[in-house]
């Protein structure tokens, strides 16, 4: 049976398959592509990551594969995401991240494949990051801004799930960034200050 929602879209039942390999999902309706040439001024070092691009030419940082699910209040949308392992200088490829337009709705992500992690920061307050491996779930709160992070050496796939209508917010963190980035050191993952923190877009 289909549900007609109060602005007109319909939901009806559906079931999709995500490969647990490649993180591609059958039947999409949406795939965002986000290339590391557009996604140079999230990394803290952007010259380093034009320095990369030089070198080794364009490539793919992470995508993503949606089914067009509508955007309001009771419904659920999810998709499949995919992030690639890489490193500009010594900062994880991640997600551009973002806040929810609907600062109050929650998210999760379950794992399917990988190694990473997912950076919290709400507004101000400490920031705070939860281990991704296959099998794990984690929940992002409301007002919680959040990108995935790759800090293994095969792709980190998972499954968000968020509120249909919590729209997506990715400005204030263009401009801002995050207060913390995420980088290799002595071979391990650290959480450090962003020293461009606030003039990202800058
Ligand atoms: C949705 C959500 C994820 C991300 C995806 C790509 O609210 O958090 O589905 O959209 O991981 O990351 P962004 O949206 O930061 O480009
Ligand atoms: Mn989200």
């Amino acid at each position: 049976m289909q549900i007609k929602m109060e602005n007109g879209a319909v939901a009806f039942p559906f079931s999709v398959k995500i490969n647990s390999v490649t993180g591609k999902m059958d039947d999409y309706d949406t795939h965002i592509e986000r290339s590391l040439s557009t996604l140079v001024s999230i990394f803290s070092d952007p010259d380093a990551a034009e320095d990369f691009l030089e070198k080794n030419g364009d490539t793919l940082a992470y995508e993503v594969y949606e089914k067009n699910i509508p955007e309001v209040n009771g419904e659920i949308r999810f998709c499949s995401s995919i992030t690639y392992p890489g490193k500009i200088g010594n900062e994880y490829f991640m997600t551009k991240g973002h806040f929810h337009s609907r600062l109050d709705t929650a998210e999760i992500y379950y794992c399917i494949r990988g190694n990473g992690c997912i950076l919290m920061e709400k507004k101000d307050g400490n920031p705070i990051l939860e281990n991704m491996y296959p099998g794990r779930v984690v929940y992002v709160p409301g007002y919680y801004a959040h990108r995935s992070i790759n800090i293994g050496d095969e792709p980190l796939i998972s499954l968000p799930a968020y509120p249909g209508d919590a729209g997506h917010d990715y400005k204030s963190i263009e401009d801002n960034g995050f207060r913390h980035i995420v980088v290799e050191k002595n071979g391990k993952p650290a959480l450090l200050e962003n020293p461009r923190y606030g003039r990202m877009g800058k």
